[in-house]
């Protein structure tokens, strides 16, 4: 379950204190031809597309939260354009240069679709394409586990508090967010949301195996896109680049 209707400013705003857009460009314009075409799945505001846009490449994005896509779609930008669908339900025509699911936006989708998602991930691929999946693996979880969290995220004269309350559900080796949100505007106005999601509690051997069954082959392992070098122990992103069987290494 998922829920991310609320304004995507306040994402966005959020989004700036936990990743690296200009790192994350950088990594995906490495793996695009030039005027290359990307699929960014669960694209969330499009705050990655927009980048890849304003590079000169143009692509698709993909998520289920009507408020996110409106926000993407009102943003713009050269090339881009948005789909309001689960991503588990999108099917398409076109074919892609790169097809990317970043943020732990894999632990979002329902553990049950994630063999048929990396399969159609894997078809929808031009030929010499590649993959990109980074996603919360088990030590993630298991390391950041708080039953209750506040943070504030300010930027742009706004305030975002975010109260956080976190469940595991070891049957289902999933975990449970719920939160909310309390905004406060530059001037004074304040406002509230809820939100929650359930996220799949992954491991490496788990999204390989889920790989090669695709007909994916990994290409490149990184702890980040600036391509560091995953720590054999301890958490932090996973990084996963693969690409068609038969087509090279990187
Ligand atoms: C943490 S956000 C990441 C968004 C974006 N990839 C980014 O890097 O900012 C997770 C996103 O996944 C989307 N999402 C979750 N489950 C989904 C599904 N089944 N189909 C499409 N989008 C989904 C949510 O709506 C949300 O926008």
């Amino acid at each position: 379950m998922t829920s991310f209707e609320f304004p995507g400013q306040y994402y966005e705003l959020m989004r700036r204190d936990f990743r690296n857009l200009a790192a994350e460009t950088d990594f995906l314009a490495s793996l695009l031809p030039d005027g290359g075409r990307a699929l960014d799945l669960g694209c969330g505001t499009g705050t990655n597309l927009r980048e890849l846009g304003a590079r000169g490449y143009c692509g698709v994005g993909v998520d289920q939260s009507a408020s996110f896509v409106e926000y993407a779609r009102r943003m713009g930008g050269e090339g881009v354009e948005y789909v309001h669908e689960r991503v588990e339900d999108f099917e398409s025509e076109d074919r892609f240069d790169l097809v990317y699911c970043l943020f732990m936006t894999l632990n979002y989708l329902p553990r049950a679709e994630l063999r048929r998602v990396l399969r159609k991930m894997r078809g929808l691929l031009l030929p010499g394409g590649h993959v990109v999946l980074e996603f919360g693996h088990l030590l993630n979880f298991v390391e950041s586990y708080q039953p209750y969290t506040v943070a504030h995220h300010r930027g742009d004269g706004v305030l975002v508090t975010r109260l956080a309350r976190q469940s595991l559900n070891p049957r289902a080796a999933n975990w449970r967010n719920e939160e909310t949100l309390l905004v406060r505007e530059a001037d004074g106005r304040v406002s509230m949301y809820d939100n929650f999601f359930d996220q799949a509690v992954l491991t490496g051997p788990e999204v390989r195996e889920l790989l090669a069954d695709a007909g994916l082959h990994v290409s490149a392992e990184y702890g980040g896109f600036r391509k560091e070098q995953v720590p054999p122990h301890g958490r932090g992103p996973v990084v996963i680049v693969a690409t068609a069987e038969g087509a090279g290494a990187l």
